[in-house]
């Protein structure tokens, strides 16, 4: 019998996620159905609920709806909680199992694909959002020689540390762009996990940031050489990376979460990747 998997948020159209779990289902030789479902805004639970009773065996949940499966879900794995948003879910009979996802694959891209050890480097991860939150445990068990979080509104990033600050092994901190202006020493790899990319900005984070030969990684994917990944090219960072790795690696966590075999994410990122310039 066929199992039935879906990936759901709004907008809906632009998702790469069914060609992702089509093939990597072709792929291992699974008998499944992905579909992409336009959850109505305000709608979520009803809407999972629907397609969990119409025998929906998981679910991948993207924007804006990762807040609402997170309050859905009927238990949580460690990085769904200390995220605070849940991107996949898993019906077992009466139980609604939230995983994240996101900062495990943005690790495993960096590490694995990016050949990027974060051990023992100094890190600076910027923004303090869903995309940051689910960032950070993740990076933190990498045990980097220090991580550094910067955001605009100082305050977030404060708080994500407090809740944060008893997994970091080295040194962990947090600050504003001015006081990176104000002269810091480089970081080997710098993450923009702000949304700024998405409207064309910058964060206003100076070019002294990157480390001569460090990773530039940008998580929006897709646009190319985004305002950031422009300033990390012209200024030290060898390597630039955007987050079409960390898409397929999140699917290939869940793949894996749902039906127990790995998927080989390579030939998919080579297959979804569009060169930054
Ligand atoms: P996401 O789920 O993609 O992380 P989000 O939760 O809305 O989205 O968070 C967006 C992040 O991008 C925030 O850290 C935001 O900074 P503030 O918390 O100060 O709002 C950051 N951001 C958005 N535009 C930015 C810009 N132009 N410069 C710097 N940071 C920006």
């Amino acid at each position: 019998m066929t199992d039935l998997y879906a990936v759901i948020g709004n907008p809906i159209t632009h998702t790469k996620s069914p060609l992702i779990h089509k093939g990597f289902a072709e792929a291992c030789g699974q008998d499944i159905d992905y579909r992409a479902i336009e959850g109505p805004l305000g709608g979520f639970a009803d809407a999972a609920e629907a397609f969990r009773r119409a025998a929906g065996r998981g679910l991948n949940v993207t924007v804006p709806f990762k807040l609402d499966a997170f309050a859905y879900a009927t238990e949580l794995s460690e990085q769904a909680r200390l995220a605070g948003a849940v991107n996949a879910l898993k019906f077992d009979g009466p139980r609604i199992l939230g995983q994240n996802f996101d900062g495990i694959g943005l690790v495993r891209d960096i590490v694995h694909n990016q050949r990027f050890a974060m051990q023992g480097r100094r890190v600076l991860l910027l923004g303090a959002g869903g995309a940051a939150r689910g960032a950070l445990l993740p990076f933190l068990q990498q045990q980097p020689l220090h991580l550094h979080l910067v955001n605009r509104t100082v305050s977030k990033a404060q708080a994500l540390h407090e809740q944060l600050k008893s997994y970091a092994a080295g040194g962990f901190s947090f600050g504003s762009y001015a006081d990176l202006a104000n002269g810091c020493q480089p970081f080997d790899v710098v993450v923009n996990a702000t949304s700024a990319s998405l409207r064309g900005e910058l964060p206003p984070v100076p070019a002294s940031v990157f480390a001569a030969g460090g990773l530039a990684y940008e998580l929006v994917y897709g646009k190319g050489l985004t305002p950031f990944l422009h300033l990390a090219n012209g200024a030290a960072a060898g390597q630039l990376a955007d987050g079409v790795g960390m898409l397929v690696e999140q699917a290939a966590e869940a793949f894996e979460w749902w039906r127990g075999v790995r998927p080989d994410s390579a030939v998919m990122i080579e297959r979804l990747t569009v060169p930054l310039a």
